[in-house]
Protein backbone atom coordinates (compact mmCIF):
# COMPACT_ATOMS: atom_id res chain seq x y z
CA UNK A 1 0.00 0.00 0.00
CA UNK A 2 1.25 3.57 -0.83
CA UNK A 3 0.78 6.28 1.26
CA UNK A 4 1.39 9.97 0.76
CA UNK A 5 2.16 12.01 4.07
CA UNK A 6 1.77 15.98 3.77
CA UNK A 7 3.19 17.58 6.57
CA UNK A 8 4.76 21.00 7.16
CA UNK A 9 7.56 19.85 9.40
CA UNK A 10 9.12 16.75 10.03
CA UNK A 11 12.17 15.42 12.73
CA UNK A 12 15.09 15.76 12.94
CA UNK A 13 14.66 17.95 9.96
CA UNK A 14 13.01 20.77 10.91
CA UNK A 15 10.50 20.88 14.47
CA UNK A 16 8.58 23.09 16.25
CA UNK A 17 7.00 20.55 18.49
CA UNK A 18 4.95 17.15 18.27
CA UNK A 19 3.69 17.73 15.21
CA UNK A 20 7.62 16.53 13.48
CA UNK A 21 8.36 13.67 15.82
CA UNK A 22 5.20 12.10 14.55
CA UNK A 23 5.68 12.53 10.65
CA UNK A 24 9.10 11.70 11.57
CA UNK A 25 8.55 8.11 12.83
CA UNK A 26 5.29 7.35 11.40
CA UNK A 27 6.76 5.76 7.87
CA UNK A 28 9.50 3.82 9.39
CA UNK A 29 6.68 2.07 12.00
CA UNK A 30 4.45 1.52 9.07
CA UNK A 31 6.76 0.38 6.71
CA UNK A 32 6.95 -3.50 8.13
CA UNK A 33 3.18 -3.50 8.16
CA UNK A 34 4.04 -3.55 4.08
CA UNK A 35 2.79 0.75 3.78
CA UNK A 36 5.05 2.48 1.87
CA UNK A 37 4.92 5.90 3.22
CA UNK A 38 6.57 8.92 1.50
CA UNK A 39 6.40 12.45 2.64
CA UNK A 40 5.60 16.00 1.08
CA UNK A 41 7.40 18.66 2.58
CA UNK A 42 8.12 22.35 1.73
CA UNK A 43 12.01 23.36 0.59
CA UNK A 44 12.66 25.02 3.61
CA UNK A 45 16.57 25.83 3.90
CA UNK A 46 16.80 23.34 6.52
CA UNK A 47 15.41 20.91 4.56
CA UNK A 48 17.32 21.82 1.33
CA UNK A 49 20.41 21.64 3.58
CA UNK A 50 20.07 17.44 4.15
CA UNK A 51 18.82 16.21 1.25
CA UNK A 52 20.51 13.38 -0.51
CA UNK A 53 19.97 11.52 -3.69
CA UNK A 54 18.30 14.62 -5.27
CA UNK A 55 16.06 13.96 -8.31
CA UNK A 56 13.80 16.37 -10.10
CA UNK A 57 10.25 14.70 -9.75
CA UNK A 58 7.98 17.12 -11.38
CA UNK A 59 8.07 21.12 -12.67
CA UNK A 60 5.84 23.44 -12.38
CA UNK A 61 6.41 26.22 -14.60
CA UNK A 62 4.33 28.73 -12.86
CA UNK A 63 3.19 27.88 -9.46
CA UNK A 64 1.37 30.58 -6.67
CA UNK A 65 3.66 33.92 -7.87
CA UNK A 66 7.07 31.78 -8.69
CA UNK A 67 8.24 28.28 -10.49
CA UNK A 68 8.68 25.52 -8.10
CA UNK A 69 9.47 21.92 -8.54
CA UNK A 70 9.01 18.25 -6.94
CA UNK A 71 12.15 17.13 -5.76
CA UNK A 72 12.24 13.56 -4.63
CA UNK A 73 15.13 12.75 -2.09
CA UNK A 74 16.15 11.18 0.98
CA UNK A 75 17.36 12.52 4.40
CA UNK A 76 17.99 10.59 7.20
CA UNK A 77 16.68 8.03 6.39
CA UNK A 78 13.47 9.65 5.41
CA UNK A 79 12.10 8.74 1.85
CA UNK A 80 10.79 12.59 0.77
CA UNK A 81 9.31 14.56 -1.42
CA UNK A 82 10.39 18.14 -1.45
CA UNK A 83 8.02 21.00 -2.38
CA UNK A 84 11.23 23.32 -3.80
CA UNK A 85 9.60 27.17 -3.96
CA UNK A 86 11.79 29.15 -3.08
CA UNK A 87 9.72 32.33 -3.31
CA UNK A 88 7.44 30.67 -0.61
CA UNK A 89 10.17 28.56 1.69
CA UNK A 90 13.80 29.93 1.14
CA UNK A 91 13.79 32.22 4.13
CA UNK A 92 15.49 32.57 7.61
CA UNK A 93 12.90 32.14 10.59
CA UNK A 94 11.12 29.03 11.69
CA UNK A 95 8.10 27.41 9.22
CA UNK A 96 5.17 30.10 10.28
CA UNK A 97 6.60 33.18 11.15
CA UNK A 98 9.69 35.21 10.39
CA UNK A 99 12.61 36.50 12.75
CA UNK A 100 10.39 39.20 14.32
CA UNK A 101 8.33 36.22 15.53
CA UNK A 102 5.52 37.32 12.68
CA UNK A 103 3.14 34.86 10.68
CA UNK A 104 4.73 35.05 7.27
CA UNK A 105 2.13 37.43 5.72
CA UNK A 106 1.55 35.03 2.89
CA UNK A 107 1.17 31.60 4.94
CA UNK A 108 -1.75 31.75 3.04
CA UNK A 109 0.16 31.01 0.08
CA UNK A 110 2.58 29.30 0.91
CA UNK A 111 0.22 26.06 2.54
CA UNK A 112 -2.34 25.75 0.01
CA UNK A 113 1.03 25.52 -2.07
CA UNK A 114 1.95 22.64 0.15
CA UNK A 115 -1.56 21.41 -0.06
CA UNK A 116 -2.09 21.76 -4.16
CA UNK A 117 1.12 19.75 -4.73
CA UNK A 118 -0.26 17.04 -2.02
CA UNK A 119 -3.20 16.96 -3.54
CA UNK A 120 -1.44 16.51 -7.15
CA UNK A 121 0.18 13.67 -6.03
CA UNK A 122 -2.64 12.34 -4.88
CA UNK A 123 -3.85 12.36 -8.17
CA UNK A 124 -1.15 10.69 -9.94
CA UNK A 125 0.73 13.44 -11.32
CA UNK A 126 4.30 11.18 -10.47
CA UNK A 127 4.03 8.27 -12.25
CA UNK A 128 6.67 6.50 -9.48
CA UNK A 129 4.51 7.43 -6.77
CA UNK A 130 0.46 7.09 -7.17
CA UNK A 131 -0.62 7.06 -3.26
CA UNK A 132 -4.22 4.87 -2.78
CA UNK A 133 -4.09 7.00 0.87
CA UNK A 134 -3.08 11.05 1.21
CA UNK A 135 -3.01 11.21 4.59
CA UNK A 136 -2.33 14.84 5.75
CA UNK A 137 -1.93 16.90 8.95
CA UNK A 138 -3.11 19.85 10.58
CA UNK A 139 -4.18 23.05 9.07
CA UNK A 140 -0.53 23.39 7.41
CA UNK A 141 -1.90 20.56 4.79
CA UNK A 142 -6.16 20.57 4.82
CA UNK A 143 -7.08 22.11 1.70
CA UNK A 144 -5.66 18.72 0.04
CA UNK A 145 -9.17 17.01 0.50
CA UNK A 146 -10.77 19.91 -0.96
CA UNK A 147 -8.53 20.31 -4.13
CA UNK A 148 -9.70 17.04 -4.30
CA UNK A 149 -13.37 17.38 -3.96
CA UNK A 150 -13.70 20.41 -5.74
CA UNK A 151 -11.63 18.94 -9.05
CA UNK A 152 -13.85 15.46 -8.93
CA UNK A 153 -12.54 12.60 -10.71
CA UNK A 154 -10.64 9.89 -9.45
CA UNK A 155 -9.10 9.82 -6.03
CA UNK A 156 -7.68 8.32 -3.25
CA UNK A 157 -8.54 8.04 -0.03
CA UNK A 158 -8.35 11.36 2.18
CA UNK A 159 -7.17 11.06 6.11
CA UNK A 160 -6.60 13.90 8.64
CA UNK A 161 -4.68 14.02 11.36
CA UNK A 162 -5.78 16.88 14.08
CA UNK A 163 -2.53 17.65 16.49
CA UNK A 164 -3.83 20.52 17.58
CA UNK A 165 -7.19 22.48 17.06
CA UNK A 166 -6.19 25.32 18.04
CA UNK A 167 -4.38 26.12 15.29
CA UNK A 168 -6.72 26.28 12.40
CA UNK A 169 -5.18 28.48 9.40
CA UNK A 170 -8.15 31.21 8.55
CA UNK A 171 -7.80 33.17 5.99
CA UNK A 172 -9.13 36.09 4.01
CA UNK A 173 -11.73 34.97 1.27
CA UNK A 174 -10.64 36.94 -0.84
CA UNK A 175 -7.73 34.94 -1.51
CA UNK A 176 -9.78 32.20 -2.84
CA UNK A 177 -8.88 32.22 -6.55
CA UNK A 178 -5.59 32.66 -6.15
CA UNK A 179 -5.38 29.78 -3.68
CA UNK A 180 -7.59 27.93 -6.70
CA UNK A 181 -10.77 27.17 -5.02
CA UNK A 182 -14.02 27.96 -7.14
CA UNK A 183 -16.46 30.56 -5.64
CA UNK A 184 -19.07 27.90 -4.71
CA UNK A 185 -16.45 26.69 -2.08
CA UNK A 186 -16.66 29.57 0.01
CA UNK A 187 -19.86 28.03 1.15
CA UNK A 188 -21.02 26.41 5.00
CA UNK A 189 -20.63 23.15 3.77
CA UNK A 190 -17.20 23.88 2.16
CA UNK A 191 -14.27 25.89 3.27
CA UNK A 192 -15.96 28.70 4.64
CA UNK A 193 -15.51 29.26 8.26
CA UNK A 194 -16.72 31.98 10.24
CA UNK A 195 -15.87 34.65 7.22
CA UNK A 196 -12.46 33.33 6.43
CA UNK A 197 -11.16 30.54 4.64
CA UNK A 198 -10.19 27.81 6.81
CA UNK A 199 -7.81 25.20 5.88
CA UNK A 200 -8.18 23.13 8.85
CA UNK A 201 -12.25 23.18 8.61
CA UNK A 202 -11.98 22.37 4.79
CA UNK A 203 -9.93 19.08 5.64
CA UNK A 204 -12.21 18.54 8.41
CA UNK A 205 -15.44 18.74 6.31
CA UNK A 206 -13.83 16.85 2.54
CA UNK A 207 -11.62 14.13 4.07
CA UNK A 208 -12.81 10.61 4.57
CA UNK A 209 -11.76 10.17 7.52
CA UNK A 210 -10.54 12.46 10.73
CA UNK A 211 -8.41 11.33 13.30
CA UNK A 212 -6.44 13.19 16.15
CA UNK A 213 -3.78 11.96 18.66
CA UNK A 214 -5.54 10.34 21.41
CA UNK A 215 -8.65 8.39 22.34
CA UNK A 216 -9.52 10.85 24.91
CA UNK A 217 -8.85 14.30 22.90
CA UNK A 218 -11.07 12.74 19.71
CA UNK A 219 -14.59 13.04 22.41
CA UNK A 220 -13.31 16.53 24.00
CA UNK A 221 -13.24 17.68 20.23
CA UNK A 222 -16.62 16.84 20.27
CA UNK A 223 -17.53 19.22 22.90
CA UNK A 224 -18.37 22.80 22.87
CA UNK A 225 -15.55 23.06 25.76
CA UNK A 226 -13.03 21.52 23.26
CA UNK A 227 -14.26 21.86 19.91
CA UNK A 228 -12.77 25.37 19.58
CA UNK A 229 -15.72 26.69 17.45
CA UNK A 230 -15.40 23.19 15.31
CA UNK A 231 -17.19 20.62 17.42
CA UNK A 232 -20.44 21.02 15.24
CA UNK A 233 -18.88 19.69 11.84
CA UNK A 234 -16.91 17.20 13.99
CA UNK A 235 -20.11 15.99 15.89
CA UNK A 236 -21.67 15.69 12.31
CA UNK A 237 -19.32 13.70 10.94
CA UNK A 238 -18.42 11.70 14.46
CA UNK A 239 -18.89 8.35 12.60
CA UNK A 240 -15.54 8.95 10.88
CA UNK A 241 -13.39 10.73 13.91
CA UNK A 242 -11.26 8.24 15.79
CA UNK A 243 -8.50 8.90 18.16
CA UNK A 244 -5.29 6.85 17.72
CA UNK A 245 -2.29 7.87 20.17
CA UNK A 246 0.86 8.57 19.71
CA UNK A 247 4.09 6.68 20.31
CA UNK A 248 7.93 7.69 20.84
CA UNK A 249 10.85 6.99 19.07
CA UNK A 250 12.57 4.63 21.38
CA UNK A 251 15.52 4.18 19.42
CA UNK A 252 15.82 8.52 19.94
CA UNK A 253 14.89 8.06 23.63
CA UNK A 254 16.73 5.02 25.13
CA UNK A 255 18.07 5.85 28.73
CA UNK A 256 20.48 2.59 27.95
CA UNK A 257 21.92 3.96 25.40
CA UNK A 258 21.44 8.30 25.73
CA UNK A 259 24.73 9.60 25.03
CA UNK A 260 23.62 12.75 26.52
CA UNK A 261 23.08 11.56 29.83
CA UNK A 262 25.51 11.37 33.08
CA UNK A 263 25.13 8.00 33.12
CA UNK A 264 22.91 5.31 31.45
CA UNK A 265 20.79 3.04 32.97
CA UNK A 266 17.37 0.54 32.55
CA UNK A 267 14.93 -0.55 34.87
CA UNK A 268 17.33 -3.50 36.10
CA UNK A 269 19.63 -0.81 37.48
CA UNK A 270 17.89 2.16 38.23
CA UNK A 271 19.68 3.78 40.72
CA UNK A 272 22.31 4.68 38.46
CA UNK A 273 19.87 7.29 37.52
CA UNK A 274 20.84 9.30 40.72
CA UNK A 275 23.75 10.53 38.68
CA UNK A 276 21.58 12.14 36.07
CA UNK A 277 19.94 14.00 39.08
CA UNK A 278 23.43 15.02 40.33
CA UNK A 279 24.78 16.22 36.66
CA UNK A 280 21.50 18.20 35.69
CA UNK A 281 21.39 20.14 39.08
CA UNK A 282 25.54 21.05 38.67
CA UNK A 283 24.72 22.14 34.82
CA UNK A 284 21.98 24.26 36.36
CA UNK A 285 23.47 25.55 39.43
CA UNK A 286 20.79 24.02 41.43
CA UNK A 287 22.34 23.30 45.24
CA UNK A 288 23.55 19.35 44.62
CA UNK A 289 20.93 17.71 47.02
CA UNK A 290 19.57 13.86 46.04
CA UNK A 291 17.01 13.93 48.29
CA UNK A 292 15.52 16.96 47.32
CA UNK A 293 12.18 16.18 44.93
CA UNK A 294 13.95 17.88 41.74
CA UNK A 295 11.07 18.99 39.19
CA UNK A 296 11.33 18.78 35.24
CA UNK A 297 9.54 20.92 32.63
CA UNK A 298 10.19 20.78 29.00
CA UNK A 299 7.37 22.44 27.02
CA UNK A 300 6.73 25.29 24.61
CA UNK A 301 5.59 28.37 26.99
CA UNK A 302 1.81 28.38 25.61
CA UNK A 303 -1.07 29.57 26.97
CA UNK A 304 -2.28 25.28 26.42
CA UNK A 305 0.81 24.22 28.37
CA UNK A 306 -0.89 26.20 31.44
CA UNK A 307 2.43 27.43 32.83
CA UNK A 308 1.68 30.87 33.81
CA UNK A 309 -0.70 28.46 36.61
CA UNK A 310 2.60 27.04 37.13
CA UNK A 311 4.28 30.12 37.98
CA UNK A 312 1.85 31.02 40.55
CA UNK A 313 2.52 28.02 42.70
CA UNK A 314 6.22 28.59 42.46
CA UNK A 315 6.55 29.19 46.14
CA UNK A 316 4.58 25.65 47.50
CA UNK A 317 6.95 23.63 44.91
CA UNK A 318 9.99 25.07 46.26
CA UNK A 319 9.26 25.06 49.74
CA UNK A 320 10.17 21.27 49.20
CA UNK A 321 11.90 21.19 45.97
CA UNK A 322 13.33 22.53 43.36
CA UNK A 323 12.61 23.04 39.22
CA UNK A 324 14.63 22.46 36.32
CA UNK A 325 12.46 24.14 33.36
CA UNK A 326 13.33 24.64 29.64
CA UNK A 327 10.96 26.15 27.26
CA UNK A 328 10.76 29.13 24.79
CA UNK A 329 7.79 30.92 23.36
CA UNK A 330 5.86 33.39 24.99
CA UNK A 331 8.02 36.18 26.29
CA UNK A 332 5.76 37.39 29.25
CA UNK A 333 6.22 33.87 30.61
CA UNK A 334 9.95 34.11 30.13
CA UNK A 335 9.71 36.88 32.14
CA UNK A 336 8.23 35.24 34.74
CA UNK A 337 10.55 32.76 35.33
CA UNK A 338 13.25 34.62 35.12
CA UNK A 339 12.68 36.44 37.59
CA UNK A 340 11.79 33.45 39.89
CA UNK A 341 15.27 31.94 38.69
CA UNK A 342 16.88 35.51 39.41
CA UNK A 343 14.71 34.84 42.85
CA UNK A 344 15.87 31.81 44.20
CA UNK A 345 18.48 30.60 41.74
CA UNK A 346 19.30 27.34 44.11
CA UNK A 347 15.88 25.99 43.68
CA UNK A 348 14.56 27.46 40.20
CA UNK A 349 16.78 27.08 36.80
CA UNK A 350 14.78 28.24 33.76
CA UNK A 351 16.59 27.79 30.23
CA UNK A 352 14.59 29.70 27.32
CA UNK A 353 16.31 28.19 24.56
CA UNK A 354 14.95 24.62 22.35
CA UNK A 355 17.76 22.41 23.28
CA UNK A 356 17.52 18.59 22.76
CA UNK A 357 20.36 17.31 24.49
CA UNK A 358 19.17 19.33 27.51
CA UNK A 359 15.51 17.93 27.16
CA UNK A 360 17.18 14.38 27.63
CA UNK A 361 19.02 14.67 30.49
CA UNK A 362 15.95 16.44 32.32
CA UNK A 363 14.21 13.70 31.51
CA UNK A 364 16.53 11.16 33.17
CA UNK A 365 17.47 13.81 36.18
CA UNK A 366 14.40 15.13 37.24
CA UNK A 367 12.50 12.79 40.23
CA UNK A 368 8.94 14.48 38.70
CA UNK A 369 8.05 15.74 34.96
CA UNK A 370 5.17 18.55 35.09
CA UNK A 371 2.89 18.96 32.37
CA UNK A 372 -0.11 21.26 33.62
CA UNK A 373 -1.76 21.77 29.96
CA UNK A 374 -4.91 23.28 30.09
CA UNK A 375 -5.38 21.10 27.07
CA UNK A 376 -3.08 18.91 25.39
CA UNK A 377 -3.80 16.58 22.12
CA UNK A 378 -1.64 14.16 22.97
CA UNK A 379 1.48 15.35 24.65
CA UNK A 380 5.02 13.13 24.38
CA UNK A 381 6.97 14.64 27.23
CA UNK A 382 5.32 12.82 29.62
CA UNK A 383 5.85 9.42 27.67
CA UNK A 384 9.39 10.47 27.32
CA UNK A 385 9.32 10.79 30.99
CA UNK A 386 7.65 7.21 31.49
CA UNK A 387 10.08 5.72 29.17
CA UNK A 388 13.14 7.79 31.50
CA UNK A 389 11.62 6.71 35.22
CA UNK A 390 10.56 10.49 35.86
CA UNK A 391 7.32 10.48 36.98
CA UNK A 392 5.03 12.41 35.60
CA UNK A 393 2.34 14.90 36.97
CA UNK A 394 -0.24 15.77 34.69
CA UNK A 395 -3.21 17.67 34.47
CA UNK A 396 -6.26 14.99 33.37
CA UNK A 397 -6.70 16.03 29.99
CA UNK A 398 -6.77 14.75 26.64
CA UNK A 399 -4.09 12.57 25.87
CA UNK A 400 -2.45 12.72 29.48
CA UNK A 401 -5.79 10.76 30.45
CA UNK A 402 -4.99 8.04 28.18
CA UNK A 403 -0.98 7.57 28.77
CA UNK A 404 -0.88 7.93 32.84
CA UNK A 405 -2.34 5.90 35.34
CA UNK A 406 -2.75 7.78 38.51
CA UNK A 407 -1.62 6.86 41.68
CA UNK A 408 -4.88 6.36 43.51
CA UNK A 409 -5.48 3.98 45.97
CA UNK A 410 -6.56 1.55 43.89
CA UNK A 411 -3.94 1.76 41.30
CA UNK A 412 -1.49 1.47 44.18
CA UNK A 413 -3.55 -1.33 45.50
CA UNK A 414 -2.92 -3.56 42.22
CA UNK A 415 0.34 -2.00 41.44
CA UNK A 416 -0.70 -0.67 37.86
CA UNK A 417 0.01 3.23 39.16
CA UNK A 418 2.70 4.90 36.78
CA UNK A 419 2.17 9.26 37.56
CA UNK A 420 -0.05 11.48 39.29
CA UNK A 421 -2.73 13.52 37.78
CA UNK A 422 -4.83 16.52 38.95
CA UNK A 423 -8.07 18.24 37.68
CA UNK A 424 -9.52 20.89 36.93
CA UNK A 425 -6.61 22.47 35.55
CA UNK A 426 -6.07 25.60 38.42
CA UNK A 427 -3.22 27.05 40.63
CA UNK A 428 -4.97 25.39 43.14
CA UNK A 429 -5.03 21.94 41.91
CA UNK A 430 -1.57 22.14 40.70
CA UNK A 431 -0.21 22.91 43.97
CA UNK A 432 -2.31 19.95 45.28
CA UNK A 433 -0.57 17.65 42.86
CA UNK A 434 2.55 18.89 43.85
CA UNK A 435 2.03 18.10 47.72
CA UNK A 436 0.98 14.82 46.18
CA UNK A 437 3.69 13.97 44.44
CA UNK A 438 5.93 15.07 47.07
CA UNK A 439 4.47 12.87 49.98
CA UNK A 440 4.96 10.23 47.27
CA UNK A 441 8.55 10.87 46.68
CA UNK A 442 9.51 10.20 50.17
CA UNK A 443 7.90 7.09 50.54
CA UNK A 444 11.17 5.21 48.38
CA UNK A 445 9.09 1.74 47.86
CA UNK A 446 6.19 3.31 46.30
CA UNK A 447 7.72 5.85 44.56
CA UNK A 448 10.25 3.03 42.78
CA UNK A 449 7.52 1.48 41.73
CA UNK A 450 5.83 4.08 40.18
CA UNK A 451 9.39 4.65 38.13
CA UNK A 452 9.22 0.97 37.30
CA UNK A 453 5.83 0.87 35.84
CA UNK A 454 6.50 4.07 33.65
CA UNK A 455 9.61 2.21 32.55
CA UNK A 456 7.79 -0.44 31.35
CA UNK A 457 4.86 0.83 29.82
CA UNK A 458 4.85 0.35 26.20
CA UNK A 459 5.65 3.90 24.86
CA UNK A 460 6.69 2.77 21.17
CA UNK A 461 5.13 3.25 17.85
CA UNK A 462 4.15 -0.58 18.03
CA UNK A 463 0.70 -0.25 19.09
CA UNK A 464 -0.30 3.25 17.39
CA UNK A 465 1.47 1.60 14.03
CA UNK A 466 -0.65 -1.62 13.78
CA UNK A 467 -3.83 1.05 14.04
CA UNK A 468 -2.80 3.79 11.51
CA UNK A 469 -2.76 0.18 9.33
CA UNK A 470 -5.84 -1.10 10.18
CA UNK A 471 -7.33 2.33 9.82
CA UNK A 472 -5.61 2.58 6.05
CA UNK A 473 -7.06 -0.82 5.38
CA UNK A 474 -10.53 -0.26 7.03
CA UNK A 475 -10.60 3.17 4.40
CA UNK A 476 -10.08 1.49 1.53
CA UNK A 477 -12.32 -1.04 2.37
CA UNK A 478 -9.61 -4.24 2.49
CA UNK A 479 -9.66 -6.80 4.93
CA UNK A 480 -8.21 -5.04 8.18
P1 LIG B 1 3.64 20.16 21.52
O1 LIG B 1 3.74 19.49 20.21
O2 LIG B 1 2.29 20.63 21.87
O3 LIG B 1 4.67 21.23 21.71
P2 LIG B 1 4.47 17.56 22.57
O4 LIG B 1 4.68 17.11 23.97
O5 LIG B 1 3.61 16.73 21.72
O6 LIG B 1 3.96 19.06 22.66
O7 LIG B 1 5.84 17.61 21.80
C1 LIG B 1 6.86 18.49 22.15
C2 LIG B 1 8.17 17.98 21.59
O8 LIG B 1 9.11 19.03 21.56
C3 LIG B 1 8.81 16.89 22.43
O9 LIG B 1 9.58 16.08 21.58
C4 LIG B 1 9.70 17.69 23.40
O10 LIG B 1 10.76 16.95 23.91
C5 LIG B 1 10.17 18.79 22.49
N1 LIG B 1 10.47 20.08 23.14
C6 LIG B 1 9.59 21.02 23.56
N2 LIG B 1 10.24 22.11 24.03
C7 LIG B 1 11.55 21.85 23.89
C8 LIG B 1 12.75 22.59 24.17
N3 LIG B 1 12.71 23.83 24.68
N4 LIG B 1 13.93 22.02 23.88
C9 LIG B 1 13.99 20.77 23.36
N5 LIG B 1 12.91 20.03 23.07
C10 LIG B 1 11.71 20.56 23.33
C1 LIG C 1 0.47 18.89 19.00
C2 LIG C 1 -0.13 18.72 20.40
C3 LIG C 1 0.52 17.62 21.21
C4 LIG C 1 0.77 16.38 20.35
C5 LIG C 1 1.56 16.76 19.12
C6 LIG C 1 1.85 15.57 18.22
O1 LIG C 1 1.52 19.78 18.97
O2 LIG C 1 -0.10 19.94 21.13
O3 LIG C 1 -0.32 17.28 22.30
O4 LIG C 1 1.48 15.42 21.10
O5 LIG C 1 0.84 17.68 18.36
O6 LIG C 1 0.68 14.89 17.82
Amino acid sequence: MRVLSVTSEIYPLIKTGGLADVAGALPGCLAPMGIQMRTLVPGYPAVKAALQNIETAHIYPVFFGGSAQILSATASGLDLFVLDAPHLYERPGNPYTGPDGKDWADNAIRFAALSRAGADIGKGILPSFKPEIVHVHDWQAGLVPAFLHYEGGAKPVTIVTVHNLAFQGQFDPALLPEIGLPDEAFALDGVEYYGTIGYLKAALQFADRITTVSPAYALEILQPEGGMGLDGLLRQRRAIVSGILNGIDTDVWNPATDVNLAANYDVRNLTKRARNKTALQKRLGLTLDPMRPLFGVVSRLSWQKGLDLLADVLPALTAAGQLALLGSGEKSLEEQYAAAALADPENVACIFKYDEALAHLIQAGADILLVPSRFEPCGLTQLCALHYGAVPLVSRVGGLIDTIIDANEAALATGVATGIQFSPVNAVMIEAGIRRAVGLYQDKNTWTELQKNGMRSDVSWHQPARRYAALYHEALRLPV
